[in-house]
């Protein structure tokens, strides 16, 4: 079926390293990517390769369950809230979100946001940003959308709308900032910090600690979608990287840990964890996994409001507004820039 398009959409294409699931699998079991935190285990892949067409398909079918309260929790607050951000924004912001995917939420926040000056998503996923910038254009008439294809995480310039915004507004809903390691994630706002510009707002949604009784289950529920999730990585690199890892001869394990160093701050832990001493052999290269061996495959972070406005700080924003749903699940926060007070 033809995508609704608009003529007057145009992409900027910054060509971001195509990346590499060979590399990254082969450096990762080896125990050779930097960047893990110290105390984690020695293998690791790194959680963007989870999202083949397979893979995201189960993600979808994640923010779905019950047990997974992010995704709905966050859209209800910006529903509920959203009038109150707007306020907060005020008129004429050029809207940029990091990492758009297919935007819903964003859709709510523009529907509350005054005279919105333009939106410019970015994304990694040149072909669903193409289509989903087209699609968004085309409900939002008189919005200019200015995609940009490109890594987020690394400094980039954004175009200009051609009207002058009243301010720029960095958007980061869905807690991915809780994927980074603490130290990433000051780095990653630093970044969204230069971008945003002297009056530069940021849009973010965090995931809140919580019960592990409540947390531990969105990432292990109990119909195994989760699992299924995980274990699809393997799946993947059989098929792509040529490898014949036995993904049933791996237990999917989320565990919660509570950082010692850090009041108000721990993480998911997700893993794959072996079931038995085995060896896999990936494009030719052999890797021994002894048995309750584990491969990490993604950390999730979750933060009180009071650590994550103290590692905002380390990168030069303060919260402006904490927005919460009633049962204090997720949260959605507005940051602007310390020095232009
Ligand atoms: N960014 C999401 C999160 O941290 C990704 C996610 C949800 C996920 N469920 C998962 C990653 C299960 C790995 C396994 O909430």
């Amino acid at each position: 079926m033809a995508e609704p398009t608009s003529p007057s959409i145009e992409l900027l294409d910054l060509h971001p390293p195509a990346g590499d699931l060979r590399a990254d699998v082969l450096a990762g079991l080896a125990g050779d990517l930097p960047g893990a935190a110290s105390d984690a285990p020695a293998r690791r892949i790194p959680p963007k390769w989870f999202y083949d067409e397979r893979g995201s398909a189960l993600f979808d079918a994640i923010c779905d369950l019950d047990e997974y309260y992010p995704t709905r929790t966050e859209l209800a607050i910006t529903r509920d809230c959203g009038g109150e951000m707007s306020m907060h924004i005020g008129p004429r912001a050029l809207l940029v979100e990091y990492g758009s995917g297919s935007s819903i939420k964003t859709r709510v926040l523009l529907a509350h946001l005054r005279d919105p000056a333009g939106y410019v998503p970015i994304d990694i996923s040149r072909d669903h940003l193409r289509a989903s910038a087209a699609r968004l254009a085309a409900e939002f008439p008189g919005l200019e959308v200015l995609p940009v294809c490109a890594d987020y995480t690394r400094p980039l310039d954004l175009p200009s709308p051609s009207r002058i915004p009243g301010r720029t507004v960095i958007y980061f809903p869905g807690s991915t900032i809780g994927n980074f390691v603490p130290a990433d994630a000051v780095d990653f706002l630093r970044v969204a910090h230069d971008e945003a510009g002297p009056a530069g707002q940021l849009l973010i949604g965090v995931d809140l600690v919580k019960d592990p009784a409540v947390l531990v289950p969105a990432y292990d529920d109990p119909r195994g979608v989760t699992a299924a999730f995980n274990k699809n990585l393997l799946t993947r690199i059989n098929r792509e990287v040529g490898a014949d890892f036995d993904p049933d001869a791996f237990a999917h394990r989320a565990s919660w840990w509570q950082d010692p160093a850090v009041e108000g701050r721990g993480r998911v832990e997700i893993e794959l964890v072996s079931r038995l001493e085995q060896t896999a052999t990936v494009d030719g290269h052999a890797f021994t996994f002894a048995e309750g061996e584990s491969i990490l495959t993604e950390y999730s972070y979750k933060y009180s409001t009071t650590a994550f406005a103290q590692l905002a700080a380390q990168a030069g924003w303060s919260v402006v507004r904490v927005w919460t749903d009633p049962n204090r699940l997720f949260s959605v926060q507005l940051l602007d820039r310390s020095e232009a007070r």
